[in-house]
C-alpha cells in the first residue's frame, strides 16, 4: 500500500466527469482501493473519490471516522463504483462539509435528506441502500466528485464558507 497525493481545488481533473469502471476484481482496481484507503485514513477523511488521487474513474470510498465525527451516526466502510443516486424525497437540509481537496475550509451545503444509492463493490457485487442524514450527505459529496462538482460550488450563501479554525472558534 502507498499513500497517494490528494490533488487540490484548482486542478482541472477535479472538474471533469469520471469514466465508468468496466472491469471489476482486477489487481489494478484492488491496488488503487488499498492505496485510497490508506490515503483517506492518513488524512482522517470520511470519504475519498478516485479523481482526488488523479484517477478519473467512477470509484469512491467512504466510511465513518469516529475521531473526526464523534456525534454522527456511523457509516459502514464502503467501496462504491459506478454509483447512481436517487433522492427519496424533495426535502433537503443544510450541513457543514469539508473536503480533502479543499483543506482547512468548511462550507454549509444543502443536500437531499434521504436518498437511495446503487452501485457495485470492487468485486462487481450490487450495492443498493436507502440512507439518510449524514450517511446520505457523505455519499452525495463523494459522488459529486465523479461529475466534477466540488462542494464550494453547491454553497448557496458564501458567507457560510470559511476557514475551519475560524468558523468554529468559540
Ligand atoms: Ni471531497
Amino acid at each position: 500500500m502507498s499513500i497517494k497525493e490528494i490533488i487540490k481545488m484548482g486542478h482541472p481533473l477535479l472538474l471533469e466527469k469520471a469514466n465508468s469502471v468496466i472491469e471489476f476484481d482486477t489487481p489494478e482496481l484492488h491496488k488503487l482501493i488499498e492505496d485510497m484507503i490508506e490515503t483517506m485514513e492518513e488524512a482522517s477523511g470520511a470519504g475519498l473519490a478516485a479523481p482526488q488521487v488523479g484517477e478519473g474513474i467512477q470509484l469512491v470510498i467512504f466510511g465513518h471516522d469516529t475521531d473526526r465525527y464523534p456525534d454522527d451516526d456511523s457509516i459502514p466502510f464502503t467501496v462504491l463504483i459506478n454509483p447512481i443516486i436517487t433522492p427519496l424525497s424533495e426535502e433537503t437540509e443544510d450541513g457543514w462539509e469539508g473536503c480533502l481537496s479543499v483543506p482547512g475550509m468548511r462550507g454549509l451545503v444543502p443536500r437531499f435528506q434521504k436518498i437511495n444509492y446503487k452501485g457495485y463493490d470492487q468485486f462487481g457485487k450490487l450495492i443498493d441502500r436507502d440512507v439518510e442524514g449524514f450517511h446520505a450527505r457523505v455519499v452525495q459529496h463523494e459522488c459529486d466528485h465523479l461529475i466534477g462538482m466540488l462542494y464550494p460550488l453547491r454553497i448557496k450563501d458564501l458567507r457560510f464558507f470559511g476557514f475551519e479554525d475560524t468558523l468554529f472558534s468559540e
